[in-house]
Protein backbone atom coordinates (compact mmCIF):
# COMPACT_ATOMS: atom_id res chain seq x y z
CA UNK A 1 0.00 0.00 0.00
CA UNK A 2 1.51 3.34 -0.76
CA UNK A 3 1.56 6.24 1.49
CA UNK A 4 -1.02 8.93 1.08
CA UNK A 5 0.12 11.96 -0.80
CA UNK A 6 1.55 14.78 1.73
CA UNK A 7 1.38 18.06 0.59
CA UNK A 8 3.47 21.00 2.57
CA UNK A 9 2.69 24.68 1.91
CA UNK A 10 5.03 27.14 3.33
CA UNK A 11 3.48 30.80 4.11
CA UNK A 12 0.52 28.94 4.35
CA UNK A 13 -1.41 32.53 6.47
CA UNK A 14 0.00 34.87 3.67
CA UNK A 15 -2.12 36.29 0.62
CA UNK A 16 -1.09 33.81 -1.38
CA UNK A 17 -0.35 30.83 0.26
CA UNK A 18 -3.61 30.61 2.17
CA UNK A 19 -5.49 30.83 -1.37
CA UNK A 20 -3.01 27.91 -2.30
CA UNK A 21 -3.86 26.19 0.92
CA UNK A 22 -7.41 25.83 0.18
CA UNK A 23 -7.69 25.38 -3.78
CA UNK A 24 -5.17 22.38 -2.68
CA UNK A 25 -7.64 21.02 0.36
CA UNK A 26 -10.28 21.59 -2.43
CA UNK A 27 -8.53 19.43 -5.06
CA UNK A 28 -8.57 16.75 -2.36
CA UNK A 29 -4.83 16.61 -1.11
CA UNK A 30 -3.85 16.35 1.98
CA UNK A 31 -2.15 19.80 2.86
CA UNK A 32 -0.06 21.11 5.62
CA UNK A 33 0.24 24.46 6.03
CA UNK A 34 3.66 26.22 7.89
CA UNK A 35 4.06 29.81 8.88
CA UNK A 36 6.19 32.14 11.44
CA UNK A 37 3.31 32.15 14.07
CA UNK A 38 1.29 29.30 12.31
CA UNK A 39 -1.99 29.51 11.19
CA UNK A 40 -5.92 27.57 12.50
CA UNK A 41 -6.72 23.95 11.96
CA UNK A 42 -5.19 20.62 12.48
CA UNK A 43 -2.78 20.91 9.59
CA UNK A 44 -0.93 24.38 9.95
CA UNK A 45 2.04 24.79 12.08
CA UNK A 46 4.51 27.14 13.06
CA UNK A 47 8.22 27.20 12.26
CA UNK A 48 10.29 29.90 11.41
CA UNK A 49 11.90 28.21 8.53
CA UNK A 50 15.45 28.82 8.55
CA UNK A 51 15.68 29.91 12.05
CA UNK A 52 14.31 27.10 14.18
CA UNK A 53 14.31 22.92 13.48
CA UNK A 54 10.97 21.74 12.26
CA UNK A 55 8.57 20.56 14.21
CA UNK A 56 8.16 16.59 14.71
CA UNK A 57 4.72 16.57 12.76
CA UNK A 58 6.44 17.92 9.39
CA UNK A 59 9.02 15.01 9.30
CA UNK A 60 8.65 12.52 6.96
CA UNK A 61 8.41 12.36 3.07
CA UNK A 62 6.45 14.97 1.27
CA UNK A 63 4.96 14.30 -2.19
CA UNK A 64 5.42 17.88 -2.90
CA UNK A 65 6.12 21.24 -1.18
CA UNK A 66 5.13 24.69 -2.10
CA UNK A 67 7.00 27.41 -0.98
CA UNK A 68 4.94 30.32 -0.12
CA UNK A 69 6.75 32.01 2.61
CA UNK A 70 8.88 35.43 2.13
CA UNK A 71 9.18 38.75 3.89
CA UNK A 72 7.91 40.98 0.91
CA UNK A 73 9.27 43.68 2.70
CA UNK A 74 11.77 46.21 0.36
CA UNK A 75 14.01 48.22 2.77
CA UNK A 76 15.91 45.45 4.45
CA UNK A 77 19.54 45.88 4.69
CA UNK A 78 20.98 42.83 1.83
CA UNK A 79 22.26 40.33 4.88
CA UNK A 80 18.26 40.41 6.17
CA UNK A 81 16.84 40.12 2.93
CA UNK A 82 19.20 36.88 2.64
CA UNK A 83 18.02 35.44 6.20
CA UNK A 84 14.51 36.28 5.23
CA UNK A 85 14.16 35.08 1.65
CA UNK A 86 17.32 32.54 1.35
CA UNK A 87 17.79 30.69 4.27
CA UNK A 88 14.53 29.69 4.68
CA UNK A 89 14.91 27.92 1.19
CA UNK A 90 17.66 26.14 2.32
CA UNK A 91 16.16 24.81 4.85
CA UNK A 92 13.47 23.70 3.15
CA UNK A 93 15.32 21.81 0.58
CA UNK A 94 16.82 20.13 3.87
CA UNK A 95 13.63 18.91 4.92
CA UNK A 96 12.27 17.61 2.12
CA UNK A 97 14.17 14.61 -0.66
CA UNK A 98 15.13 15.30 -4.05
CA UNK A 99 12.03 13.19 -5.23
CA UNK A 100 9.94 16.32 -3.67
CA UNK A 101 7.94 17.81 -6.33
CA UNK A 102 9.07 21.43 -5.38
CA UNK A 103 7.32 24.80 -6.50
CA UNK A 104 8.89 27.60 -5.62
CA UNK A 105 6.98 31.13 -5.77
CA UNK A 106 8.80 33.88 -7.15
CA UNK A 107 7.97 37.87 -8.91
CA UNK A 108 7.83 38.91 -11.94
CA UNK A 109 10.01 41.81 -10.68
CA UNK A 110 12.75 39.11 -9.91
CA UNK A 111 14.77 40.01 -12.92
CA UNK A 112 15.37 43.40 -11.65
CA UNK A 113 17.10 46.41 -13.96
CA UNK A 114 19.09 44.30 -16.11
CA UNK A 115 16.18 41.51 -17.63
CA UNK A 116 17.51 38.21 -15.53
CA UNK A 117 18.61 36.23 -12.12
CA UNK A 118 21.99 36.18 -12.97
CA UNK A 119 23.68 38.93 -11.20
CA UNK A 120 24.60 38.67 -7.56
CA UNK A 121 24.74 42.40 -7.66
CA UNK A 122 22.28 44.69 -5.15
CA UNK A 123 22.31 47.43 -7.51
CA UNK A 124 21.31 45.17 -10.46
CA UNK A 125 17.78 45.17 -8.86
CA UNK A 126 15.02 47.55 -7.54
CA UNK A 127 15.82 46.70 -3.70
CA UNK A 128 16.93 44.09 -1.32
CA UNK A 129 13.42 41.84 -1.89
CA UNK A 130 14.14 41.47 -5.53
CA UNK A 131 17.90 40.73 -5.21
CA UNK A 132 16.89 37.94 -2.55
CA UNK A 133 13.89 36.60 -4.65
CA UNK A 134 16.63 36.43 -7.50
CA UNK A 135 19.45 34.73 -5.19
CA UNK A 136 16.44 32.17 -4.04
CA UNK A 137 15.80 31.35 -7.89
CA UNK A 138 19.94 30.68 -8.51
CA UNK A 139 20.08 28.73 -5.16
CA UNK A 140 17.41 26.47 -7.04
CA UNK A 141 19.10 26.29 -10.22
CA UNK A 142 22.38 24.84 -8.15
CA UNK A 143 20.59 22.64 -5.84
CA UNK A 144 17.12 21.37 -8.00
CA UNK A 145 17.32 18.99 -11.09
CA UNK A 146 13.72 19.24 -11.04
CA UNK A 147 11.61 22.16 -9.57
CA UNK A 148 8.67 24.08 -10.76
CA UNK A 149 9.38 28.52 -10.64
CA UNK A 150 6.05 30.22 -10.47
CA UNK A 151 7.03 33.61 -11.38
CA UNK A 152 3.49 36.52 -11.15
CA UNK A 153 3.47 40.02 -10.64
CA UNK A 154 1.26 42.57 -8.08
CA UNK A 155 -1.41 40.36 -6.47
CA UNK A 156 -5.02 40.84 -6.17
CA UNK A 157 -7.27 38.97 -3.87
CA UNK A 158 -9.80 36.58 -5.21
CA UNK A 159 -12.18 36.71 -8.53
CA UNK A 160 -15.21 36.23 -6.87
CA UNK A 161 -15.17 38.94 -4.44
CA UNK A 162 -12.01 40.14 -4.26
CA UNK A 163 -11.03 39.47 -0.62
CA UNK A 164 -7.60 38.58 -0.12
CA UNK A 165 -6.08 36.93 3.22
CA UNK A 166 -3.60 39.64 3.99
CA UNK A 167 -3.59 43.29 2.41
CA UNK A 168 0.38 43.83 1.98
CA UNK A 169 2.52 45.11 -0.59
CA UNK A 170 -0.05 47.44 -3.18
CA UNK A 171 -1.74 48.07 -0.74
CA UNK A 172 0.47 51.08 0.48
CA UNK A 173 -1.50 52.65 -2.55
CA UNK A 174 -5.16 53.14 -1.18
CA UNK A 175 -3.87 54.10 2.13
CA UNK A 176 -1.59 56.26 0.88
CA UNK A 177 -4.28 58.26 -0.99
CA UNK A 178 -6.95 58.37 1.98
CA UNK A 179 -4.01 59.56 4.49
CA UNK A 180 -2.41 62.26 2.03
CA UNK A 181 0.56 60.76 1.94
CA UNK A 182 1.08 61.12 -1.63
CA UNK A 183 0.95 64.56 -2.67
CA UNK A 184 1.73 63.38 -6.88
CA UNK A 185 1.73 60.19 -9.00
CA UNK A 186 5.33 59.87 -9.69
CA UNK A 187 4.71 57.29 -12.69
CA UNK A 188 4.31 57.12 -16.24
CA UNK A 189 1.03 57.35 -17.16
CA UNK A 190 1.25 54.44 -19.47
CA UNK A 191 3.34 52.43 -17.97
CA UNK A 192 2.32 48.50 -17.11
CA UNK A 193 1.01 47.88 -14.10
CA UNK A 194 0.36 44.03 -14.38
CA UNK A 195 -1.83 41.83 -11.91
CA UNK A 196 -3.06 38.48 -10.61
CA UNK A 197 -5.66 37.61 -8.59
CA UNK A 198 -4.99 34.93 -6.02
CA UNK A 199 -7.00 32.01 -7.49
CA UNK A 200 -4.87 32.91 -10.77
CA UNK A 201 -2.00 31.50 -8.59
CA UNK A 202 -3.61 28.96 -6.94
CA UNK A 203 -5.41 27.26 -9.25
CA UNK A 204 -2.36 27.28 -11.55
CA UNK A 205 -0.18 25.94 -8.24
CA UNK A 206 -3.25 22.99 -8.29
CA UNK A 207 -2.31 21.90 -11.69
CA UNK A 208 1.35 21.57 -11.45
CA UNK A 209 1.16 19.58 -8.15
CA UNK A 210 -1.40 17.48 -9.76
CA UNK A 211 0.74 16.63 -13.10
CA UNK A 212 3.59 15.90 -10.49
CA UNK A 213 7.58 17.51 -10.54
CA UNK A 214 8.79 17.95 -13.97
CA UNK A 215 11.48 16.79 -15.99
CA UNK A 216 13.52 19.46 -15.24
CA UNK A 217 13.53 23.50 -14.25
CA UNK A 218 10.27 24.67 -15.14
CA UNK A 219 9.52 28.18 -15.16
CA UNK A 220 5.72 29.65 -15.39
CA UNK A 221 5.27 33.08 -15.20
CA UNK A 222 1.44 34.47 -14.84
CA UNK A 223 0.14 37.59 -15.23
CA UNK A 224 -1.39 39.78 -18.57
CA UNK A 225 1.33 40.52 -20.48
CA UNK A 226 1.33 43.08 -23.28
CA UNK A 227 -2.75 43.68 -22.13
CA UNK A 228 -1.71 44.51 -18.54
CA UNK A 229 -3.18 47.68 -17.48
CA UNK A 230 -1.87 50.82 -17.79
CA UNK A 231 -0.50 52.72 -14.62
CA UNK A 232 -3.01 55.72 -15.37
CA UNK A 233 -6.03 52.94 -15.56
CA UNK A 234 -4.93 51.17 -12.24
CA UNK A 235 -5.19 55.04 -10.27
CA UNK A 236 -8.30 55.66 -12.23
CA UNK A 237 -10.19 51.95 -11.02
CA UNK A 238 -8.35 52.38 -6.96
CA UNK A 239 -9.81 56.04 -6.96
CA UNK A 240 -12.93 55.10 -8.42
CA UNK A 241 -13.50 52.27 -5.70
CA UNK A 242 -12.38 53.89 -3.03
CA UNK A 243 -14.35 56.99 -3.78
CA UNK A 244 -17.88 54.34 -4.11
CA UNK A 245 -16.92 53.11 -0.98
CA UNK A 246 -16.58 56.61 0.55
CA UNK A 247 -19.63 57.40 -1.05
CA UNK A 248 -21.63 54.39 0.68
CA UNK A 249 -20.04 55.43 4.29
CA UNK A 250 -20.61 59.38 4.23
CA UNK A 251 -16.92 60.33 3.63
CA UNK A 252 -16.48 62.83 0.89
CA UNK A 253 -14.67 61.88 -2.19
CA UNK A 254 -10.95 61.67 -2.77
CA UNK A 255 -9.53 64.36 -5.48
CA UNK A 256 -7.10 62.44 -8.20
CA UNK A 257 -3.85 63.35 -8.13
CA UNK A 258 -1.85 65.01 -10.57
CA UNK A 259 0.70 62.90 -12.83
CA UNK A 260 4.64 63.80 -11.92
CA UNK A 261 7.18 62.08 -13.81
CA UNK A 262 10.22 60.18 -12.01
CA UNK A 263 12.55 63.04 -13.77
CA UNK A 264 10.56 65.88 -13.23
CA UNK A 265 10.07 64.58 -9.43
CA UNK A 266 13.44 63.79 -8.88
CA UNK A 267 15.08 66.78 -10.88
CA UNK A 268 12.52 69.31 -9.51
CA UNK A 269 10.04 68.27 -6.07
CA UNK A 270 12.43 66.16 -4.27
CA UNK A 271 15.32 68.88 -3.99
CA UNK A 272 12.36 71.42 -2.99
CA UNK A 273 11.06 68.42 -0.61
CA UNK A 274 14.82 68.33 1.02
CA UNK A 275 14.56 72.35 1.31
CA UNK A 276 11.39 72.66 3.09
CA UNK A 277 9.63 69.69 4.52
CA UNK A 278 9.26 68.49 8.06
CA UNK A 279 11.21 65.63 8.82
CA UNK A 280 7.89 63.57 8.95
CA UNK A 281 6.72 64.64 5.72
CA UNK A 282 10.36 63.60 4.21
CA UNK A 283 10.42 60.35 5.35
CA UNK A 284 6.84 59.90 3.69
CA UNK A 285 8.61 61.72 0.30
CA UNK A 286 11.70 59.06 0.62
CA UNK A 287 9.42 56.00 0.99
CA UNK A 288 7.18 56.86 -1.75
CA UNK A 289 10.91 56.70 -4.03
CA UNK A 290 11.03 53.12 -3.73
CA UNK A 291 7.66 52.85 -5.94
CA UNK A 292 9.11 55.15 -8.66
CA UNK A 293 10.42 51.40 -9.84
CA UNK A 294 7.43 49.92 -10.01
CA UNK A 295 5.30 53.16 -11.67
CA UNK A 296 7.31 53.27 -14.65
CA UNK A 297 7.62 49.79 -16.22
CA UNK A 298 7.09 50.20 -19.77
CA UNK A 299 7.85 46.29 -21.22
CA UNK A 300 5.26 44.17 -20.98
CA UNK A 301 6.22 40.66 -19.28
CA UNK A 302 6.24 37.72 -21.29
CA UNK A 303 4.09 35.30 -20.28
CA UNK A 304 3.75 31.77 -20.29
CA UNK A 305 0.11 31.49 -18.65
CA UNK A 306 -1.92 34.46 -19.58
CA UNK A 307 -4.91 35.55 -16.78
CA UNK A 308 -8.04 36.93 -17.67
CA UNK A 309 -8.86 40.39 -17.01
CA UNK A 310 -7.86 42.21 -13.63
CA UNK A 311 -9.82 45.41 -13.61
CA UNK A 312 -12.98 44.40 -11.60
CA UNK A 313 -10.72 42.20 -9.44
CA UNK A 314 -9.16 45.29 -8.59
CA UNK A 315 -11.83 47.30 -8.13
CA UNK A 316 -12.95 44.76 -5.89
CA UNK A 317 -9.50 44.07 -4.13
CA UNK A 318 -9.84 48.00 -3.01
CA UNK A 319 -13.35 47.83 -1.69
CA UNK A 320 -12.14 44.67 0.04
CA UNK A 321 -9.49 46.34 1.35
CA UNK A 322 -11.73 49.18 2.52
CA UNK A 323 -14.28 47.23 4.44
CA UNK A 324 -11.14 45.55 6.43
CA UNK A 325 -9.59 48.92 7.36
CA UNK A 326 -12.32 51.14 7.72
CA UNK A 327 -10.66 53.69 9.55
CA UNK A 328 -8.09 54.44 6.83
CA UNK A 329 -10.11 54.71 4.23
CA UNK A 330 -12.33 56.91 6.01
CA UNK A 331 -8.86 59.55 6.44
CA UNK A 332 -9.64 62.79 4.88
CA UNK A 333 -6.02 63.53 2.96
CA UNK A 334 -3.99 65.87 5.05
CA UNK A 335 -3.03 69.15 2.62
CA UNK A 336 0.26 69.25 1.67
CA UNK A 337 2.23 72.52 2.57
CA UNK A 338 5.87 73.50 3.12
N1 LIG B 1 1.83 39.78 -2.77
C1 LIG B 1 2.33 40.08 -3.97
O1 LIG B 1 1.92 41.09 -4.60
C2 LIG B 1 3.38 39.17 -4.59
C3 LIG B 1 3.78 39.44 -5.91
C4 LIG B 1 4.71 38.62 -6.52
C5 LIG B 1 5.23 37.54 -5.84
N2 LIG B 1 4.86 37.31 -4.55
C6 LIG B 1 5.45 36.13 -3.88
O2 LIG B 1 4.38 35.32 -3.41
C7 LIG B 1 4.79 34.62 -2.22
C8 LIG B 1 3.76 34.87 -1.13
O3 LIG B 1 3.72 36.26 -0.85
P1 LIG B 1 2.52 36.88 0.01
O4 LIG B 1 2.16 38.18 -0.60
O5 LIG B 1 1.47 35.83 0.22
O6 LIG B 1 3.27 37.18 1.38
P2 LIG B 1 2.60 37.58 2.78
O7 LIG B 1 1.14 37.84 2.62
O8 LIG B 1 3.46 38.64 3.37
O9 LIG B 1 2.76 36.23 3.65
C9 LIG B 1 4.02 35.74 4.01
C10 LIG B 1 3.83 34.36 4.63
O10 LIG B 1 5.13 33.78 4.82
C11 LIG B 1 5.26 33.42 6.20
N3 LIG B 1 6.69 33.52 6.51
C12 LIG B 1 7.56 34.53 6.21
N4 LIG B 1 8.79 34.21 6.62
C13 LIG B 1 8.72 32.97 7.18
C14 LIG B 1 9.66 32.09 7.79
N5 LIG B 1 10.97 32.40 7.90
N6 LIG B 1 9.22 30.92 8.26
C15 LIG B 1 7.92 30.56 8.16
N7 LIG B 1 6.98 31.34 7.59
C16 LIG B 1 7.38 32.53 7.11
C17 LIG B 1 4.36 34.39 6.94
O11 LIG B 1 4.06 33.87 8.25
P3 LIG B 1 3.41 34.80 9.40
O12 LIG B 1 2.02 35.12 8.94
O13 LIG B 1 3.37 33.95 10.63
O14 LIG B 1 4.29 36.02 9.50
C18 LIG B 1 3.16 34.39 5.99
O15 LIG B 1 2.42 33.19 6.15
C19 LIG B 1 6.19 35.15 -1.88
O16 LIG B 1 7.14 34.26 -2.39
C20 LIG B 1 6.26 36.47 -2.63
O17 LIG B 1 7.61 36.76 -2.96
C21 LIG B 1 3.92 38.08 -3.91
Amino acid sequence: MTAPARILVTGATGAVGSAVLRALDAAGHRAYGVSRRGGPGARQFAWRIGRQEPPRELRGPWTAAVHCAADTRWGLPVERAEEANVAPLRALLSLIGPETHLVHLSSSYVTGLEGSVASDAPDAYRNSYEWSKAAAERLLHTERDSVDIVRFPIVMGARADGRLDRYSGFFWLPASLCSGAVPALVAHEKGLMDMVSTDDVAEHVARLVADGPPAGRRLSVLGRGDRAQRVDEVFDTVLDALNSWRSEHGVPPLDPLPYVTPDQWNRFYLPFAEEYLDRTQLLRVTAFRAYQGYLSVTEPFEVTERVADTTRVLYQSIRGWADAHGTSARRIPRPWSA
